[in-house]
C-alpha cells in the first residue's frame, strides 16, 4: 500500500496548471464508442479510474492508445458487450458504459457497479430511463443483462432526481434512437455539457446541453472526431482549499472560473480573496478562515458534493463554528472519524456536520475511506505541525495526477512512498 508523509504547517504559494476534468474524460471515453471511427482526445488526466475505462474499451475489443495527455480511441463495432465483474467492481463509473454499449451493441451486461463507498449508490434511474427507450432487463446471477433488439425508440423522459450517470447514460443511449428523446430535470454540471459537445461534434444532434431539458434527435451514425476535455473543477477547488487552510497565495491556471462559482462564493466567505480571469483563479487567504455559517451540498450550479469534504477539511482551523449539509449522497461522512485524529472537532448529525474551529490541528496517521475524503485528509496534514502519515491513497489516485509533485510546487513538504 502506498501511503503520503506530509510534513506541514507550510504555506501554499505559485502557480499551478490544472488537468482535464476525470468526470468528463469517462463519459467521452465511454462515448467514444458510438464513433464508427477515431476519437482523438487531448487534455485526458492520467488517472487509475482513466486507466480502468481503457481497460474496459479492452474487454470490448476497442483498441485505443494514450501517449501523454492524448488518448485516441478506434473503435470498430466493439467483439463484446460484457464488462467483466472485477472491472465493474473497481470503479463506479463503470455504469456509464451502460448507454454507449446498448445503443452500439444492441445489448449490454454489466454486475452492480462498485467505486466509493458513498452509500447505497443504485442505478435505478438509469434502469428505468433505458427501459422508456425500449431497453428489457433481465436479472442473470448478480449481472444485469439489458436488450434492444431493433434498437431504442426515442420519447420523453422525466427524472426523479438530476443523476449526473443517468443523464450521460440517456445522452448516450439516445443517440441512435428511432425520433427525438427529451429529458426533463436533467443533471446540470458542465462535464455533461462536454459530453455532449463531443457528440455533436462527431455528428450527433443533441440541443440545451447545460439545461435541465436536453434534446437528442436520433442519427444513424457518428464519424471521427478530436477534443479538448474540460478542466477539473474538482482538482481546481482541493488545491483552492490547500492554500485557504494554509494562509497562501495561490494562482491555477488552464481553469474554467465559471464552473467554480459556488466554490469561489463559500472561500470568500471564508474570508479568502478570490480574483478570476478567462482561465486562472488566484485565491489569496488569511492566516485563520472565518467559519462559514451554513454550507449546503446541492446539484449543479449549487455547492458540489465533491468539494464537500475539502471546505470541512479547512474550516477545522477557522475561528468558530461551521456548519456543513450534505444534501447528495447519504455516506458522505464516512471520511470524518479519520480527520478527527488530527484533533479536528466535527460532530455530524445524519446530514449535518457541525466543524468547531480549532487554533491548530495535530499530526496524525490516517488512512483514506474515498477519493474525496482521502483528499480532505491531506488538507488536515498540510496545515497539521509535524509529519503525518496518510495511508490507502489509492483513492487519491483515482482522481488526482502527480498530488504529491503539485503540492511540493506549491512549496509543500509531501513524499508518497
Ligand atoms: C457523478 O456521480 C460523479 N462521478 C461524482 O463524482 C459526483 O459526486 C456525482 O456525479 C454528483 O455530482 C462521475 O461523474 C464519474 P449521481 P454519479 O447519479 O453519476 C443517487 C467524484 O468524487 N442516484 O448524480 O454516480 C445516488 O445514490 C465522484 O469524482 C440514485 O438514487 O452521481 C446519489 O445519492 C464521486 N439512483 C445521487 O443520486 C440512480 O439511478 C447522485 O448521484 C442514480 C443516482
Amino acid at each position: 500500500m502506498r501511503n503520503l508523509i506530509i510534513n506541514g504547517g507550510k504555506q501554499l504559494n505559485g502557480t499551478l496548471k490544472i488537468h482535464g476534468a476525470k468526470n468528463s474524460v469517462l463519459p467521452v471515453i465511454s462515448a467514444s464508442i458510438l464513433l464508427s471511427g477515431k476519437s482523438v482526445l487531448h487534455n485526458c488526466p492520467d488517472l487509475t479510474d482513466v486507466t480502468a475505462a481503457l481497460e474496459i474499451l479492452e474487454c470490448l475489443g476497442i483498441k485505443h492508445k494514450r501517449s501523454g495527455s492524448d488518448i485516441t480511441v478506434f473503435s470498430d463495432v466493439p467483439e463484446s458487450f460484457v464488462i467483466p465483474d472485477n472491472l465493474m467492481r473497481r470503479m463506479r463509473s463503470s455504469v456509464m458504459f451502460l448507454g454507449s454499449i446498448l445503443a452500439r451493441c444492441g445489448r449490454v451486461t454489466i454486475s452492480a457497479p462498485g467505486g466509493c463507498m458513498l452509500g447505497p449508490r443504485p442505478i435505478d434511474i438509469h434502469i428505468a430511463a433505458l427501459k422508456k427507450l425500449g431497453a428489457k432487463v433481465r436479472e442473470n446471477r448478480g449481472m444485469l443483462e439489458f436488450s434492444a433488439k431493433g434498437g431504442l425508440k426515442g420519447t420523453d423522459i422525466v427524472l426523479d432526481f438530476p443523476s449526473v450517470g443517468a443523464t450521460e447514460n440517456i445522452i448516450m443511449a439516445a443517440v441512435f434512437a428511432k425520433g427525438k428523446t427529451t429529458v426533463h430535470n436533467a443533471a446540470r454540471e458542465p462535464e455533461i455539457k462536454d459530453l455532449i459537445d463531443f457528440l455533436n461534434s462527431a455528428g450527433a444532434k443533441i440541443s440545451n446541453g447545460g439545461t435541465d431539458t436536453v434534446d437528442i434527435e436520433g442519427v444513424k451514425e457518428l464519424h471521427s472526431t478530436e477534443h479538448t476535455v474540460i478542466p477539473d473543477r474538482i482538482e481546481a477547488a482541493t488545491y483552492l482549499t490547500a492554500a485557504a487552510i494554509t494562509g497562501g497565495n495561490v494562482k491555477l491556471i488552464d481553469v474554467e472560473p465559471s464552473n467554480l462559482s459556488a466554490v469561489n462564493d463559500v472561500l470568500a466567505k471564508s474570508g479568502c480573496e478570490i480574483l478570476c480571469t478567462g482561465n486562472s483563479v488566484t485565491i489569496n487567504a488569511p492566516a485563520r478562515l472565518k467559519p462559514v455559517k451554513l454550507i449546503k451540498t446541492n446539484v449543479y450550479p449549487g455547492f458540489p458534493t465533491d468539494a464537500g469534504p475539502l471546505i470541512v477539511s479547512a474550516l477545522c482551523t477557522a475561528g468558530g463554528t461551521s456548519v456543513f449539509c450534505e444534501n447528495i449522497f447519504e455516506n458522505r461522512y464516512v471520511f470524518v472519524d479519520e480527520l478527527s485524529r488530527f484533533g479536528a472537532d466535527i460532530n455530524t448529525y445524519g446530514k449535518i456536520a457541525v466543524i468547531e474551529g480549532k487554533k491548530t490541528l495535530l499530526s496524525a496517521h490516517c488512512q483514506c475511506t474515498d477519493l474525496r475524503g482521502g483528499a480532505a485528509l491531506v488538507i488536515a496534514a498540510l496545515k497539521a505541525e509535524g509529519e503525518s502519515t496518510i495511508g490507502n491513497i489509492c483513492h487519491i489516485k483515482r482522481g488526482y495526477q502527480d498530488i504529491a509533485e503539485n503540492l511540493c510546487r506549491l512549496g509543500a513538504d509531501v513524499k508518497e512512498i
